[in-house]
């Protein structure tokens, strides 16, 4: 895939090695290439969250695939297994701090932003609003003002809880009508994203699941399969439809997003429509466990401050079509999680 102004000068000249190339640039630069690995030119790309389970495989992801330089901001320590290196500062910075982020990024001027952090609990937002606005739309704000003068390609994350749930799956064009707090401050924060004039994607994605290193929190998969290990009964709604998505497709579909410069609304999730309950049993299964233990429940037994959209879900044609999006099952995602 070529970019324009992003695109490595190249004579045509190869030299073929096993698992390996050589290519030589207009200025007679020798770059070595290994096949797998994106040689569209260097760009400086900022990772948002990225002690968060997206932002630590995206950093993987860059690391392992494209040649870019990679500042991962994140908050507190570094909790990413990858080592600060050649390509890759880490930077502890609270998104809150106007004026911290202004600094930091001036120092940096992106060519890219990945705006992956966010306050994520949808009870946590529920109970403290103001935090969820600080976090998911002020920061926004305040990220795109430090970035606004070195015009970065800008992608923000969002979620499927802007809508109802009433009428999953949905594509993009539906109209979105959040039902909890954490849903309203995505569907404001989208609205910063996409008013303010950069080249910007916003990329909507539904329950995620795979690997963290070092979690703050526990996943889904994590929690089904540590309770059915310890052989403690667990209760899972079903009647509450997602798409759940690997974190592995969702980083790809993002690098797939910038290196093409897709702008605009995207939904990037797992094709497959299923329960928690549903999907429990798959974790049961696949780690050959006892299913038994896994009581089918509905979310109307369940008391939580966010309310939950029943049917969400998405329509993921517009990806697969314009920017060659491509998830696996979700049995192929405990696959790579594996065991
Ligand atoms: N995971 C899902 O199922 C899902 C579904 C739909 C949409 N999304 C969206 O996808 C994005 C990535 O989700 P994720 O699962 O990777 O979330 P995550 O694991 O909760 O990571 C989010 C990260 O944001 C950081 N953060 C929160 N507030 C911050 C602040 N004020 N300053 C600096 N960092 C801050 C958190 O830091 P701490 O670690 O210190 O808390 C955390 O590491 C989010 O925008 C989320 O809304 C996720």
């Amino acid at each position: 895939m070529s970019i324009a102004g992003f695109v490595l000068p190249l004579d045509g000249q190869h030299q073929q090695f096993p698992g390996q190339a050589t290519v030589r640039g207009r200025d007679g630069v020798n770059i070595r290439q290994t096949p797998g690995v994106s040689y569209i030119h260097s760009m400086k790309i900022v990772i948002t969250g990225a002690n968060g389970l997206l932002g630590q495989h995206l950093v993987q992801l860059l690391l392992a695939t494209t040649t870019h330089t990679v500042t991962a901001m994140g908050r507190g320590n570094c909790r990413l297994a990858v080592l600060p290196g050649n390509r890759f500062v880490y930077i502890d910075q609270d998104l809150t701090d106007g004026a911290g982020v202004s600094a930091c990024l001036a120092g940096v001027q992106p060519d890219v932003v990945i705006h992956a952090a966010a306050k994520t609990q949808a009870d946590d937002c529920e109970k403290d609003p103001i935090g969820c606005w600080a976090a998911n739309v002020t920061a926004t704000r305040l990220l795109i003002a430090a970035v606004q003068a070195f015009n970065p390609f800008f992608v923000f994350l969002s979620t499927d809880f802007v809508f109802d749930g009433l009428a999953g799956p949905y594509t993009e064009t539906d109209t979105p009508g959040p039902v909890n707090y954490y849903g309203s401050s995505k569907v404001a924060g989208e609205k910063e994203v996409l008013q303010c004039g950069l080249a910007a994607a916003v990329v909507r994605t539904c329950l995620v699941y795979g690997d963290v290193h070092g979690a703050s929190r526990s996943h889904f998969i994590g929690w089904v399969r540590e309770n059915l290990e310890a052989g403690k009964r667990i209760k899972v709604v079903d009647d509450q439809w997602r798409t759940p998505t690997s974190v592995q497709d969702l980083a790809q579909g993002i690098l797939q997003l910038v290196e093409q410069r897709a702008t605009g609304l995207f939904h990037l999730s797992g094709a497959e429509v299923l329960t928690p309950y549903q999907m429990a049993l798959a974790v049961a299964d696949f780690y050959a466990l006892d299913r038994l233990l896994i009581e089918r429940t509905t979310a109307g037994n369940f008391t939580q401050p966010a309310q939950r959209p029943r049917r969400t879900g998405f329509v993921i044609d517009k990806a697969i079509k314009l920017i060659g999006f491509q998830p696996v099952s979700f049995a192929a995602g405990l696959q790579r999680i594996g065991r």
